[in-house]
């Protein structure tokens, strides 16, 4: 289990870093958690939720057990410059799109275990597929990381080679989904819902079926035959959505993602 005292430091509160804090908050309730970045103020309520904030990358930066790194790949390199000094031996985690264990290894003169990982803001709410990279020498490292997010949701350790089809499809995969509700909401008004009704119905009936895939772990095919009646309204809608593309356009969308990622 993870440690009751757990000090987490993390380096970028933007999107992703609040996502982080606040979930570790609520799910990992006896971690420490500080989160920093430049401009404090769009970030200085978390203080509210016992999250310590500053402007100082460094501030306490040698009593934490693990520090996140979730700045932009071109804001790296400042980052290590200005904390590297101030630790030693530490678990270093980065969510970083792009930067290879190898790379922040050398990056930080192999002197921490580090481990990478690809979470989505989901985490906020204990619901990210966070999957999880390292090398054999940061195995009690990656060990401890894969525990401490388990509690945000599911960990998976993978081979360090698919981390950019994870980023598309664990990361990425959240705006998909959040437009597959957008999509089914603005139908549902115009079938007869308000707004907010049809932005409740969608939103429930895709966890509903998310909770289905994971709970009975079968074949979404095999779920969707419960819910089809031969002639009914189900199977014509989903054919009309097949004969304009619907699958072909997410698999296609995917892998645009994909191509794109390897250029970055
Ligand atoms: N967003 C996601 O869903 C997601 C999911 C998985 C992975 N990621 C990865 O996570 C990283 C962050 O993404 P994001 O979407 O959270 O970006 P973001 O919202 O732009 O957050 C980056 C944060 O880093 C801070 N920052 C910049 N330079 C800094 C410095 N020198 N010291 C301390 N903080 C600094 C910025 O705040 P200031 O300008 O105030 O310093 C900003 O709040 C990226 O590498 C991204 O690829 C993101």
């Amino acid at each position: 289990m993870v440690n009751s005292t757990t000090k987490i430091h993390i380096i970028g509160g933007g999107n992703l870093g609040v996502s982080l804090a606040l979930g570790l908050s609520k799910f990992s309730s006896d971690s420490q958690i500080t989160v920093t970045r430049r401009n404090i103020q769009q970030i200085q309520y978390l203080e509210k939720l016992n999250i310590c904030v500053s402007s100082d990358n460094t501030f306490e930066i040698g009593q934490a057990d693990i520090i996140l790194l979730t700045v932009k790949p071109y804001q790296v390199d400042t980052v290590l410059n200005e904390i590297l000094p101030h630790i030693s031996h530490k678990i270093l985690v980065s969510a970083v799109t792009g930067l290879s264990v190898d790379a922040l290894e050398k990056k930080t003169n192999h002197a921490h275990s580090i481990v990478r990982i690809m979470p989505s803001i989901a985490a906020q709410f204990g619901e990210s597929a966070t999957c999880i990279s390292f090398s054999e020498g940061s195995h009690d490292a990656g060990k401890k990381v894969s525990e401490l997010f388990d509690l945000l949701g599911t960990a998976l350790v993978i081979e360090e080679k698919l981390m950019d089809a994870a980023t598309i499809m664990a990361s990425c995969g959240t705006a998909y989904a959040l437009r597959y509700i957008r999509a089914a909401m603005q139908a549902g008004i115009e079938i007869g819902f308000d707004s907010q009704t049809a932005l409740a119905i969608a939103s429930q009936t895709v966890k509903g079926a998310a909770r289905m895939t994971l709970d009975e772990k079968i074949h979404p095919e095999q779920l969707i035959d419960r819910v089809t009646t031969p002639k009914g309204c189900t199977i014509v809608g989903l054919n009309e959505m097949e004969h304009q593309g619907f699958s072909s356009s997410l698999i296609k969308g995917i892998k645009t993602s994909f191509d794109k990622i390897k250029e970055i």
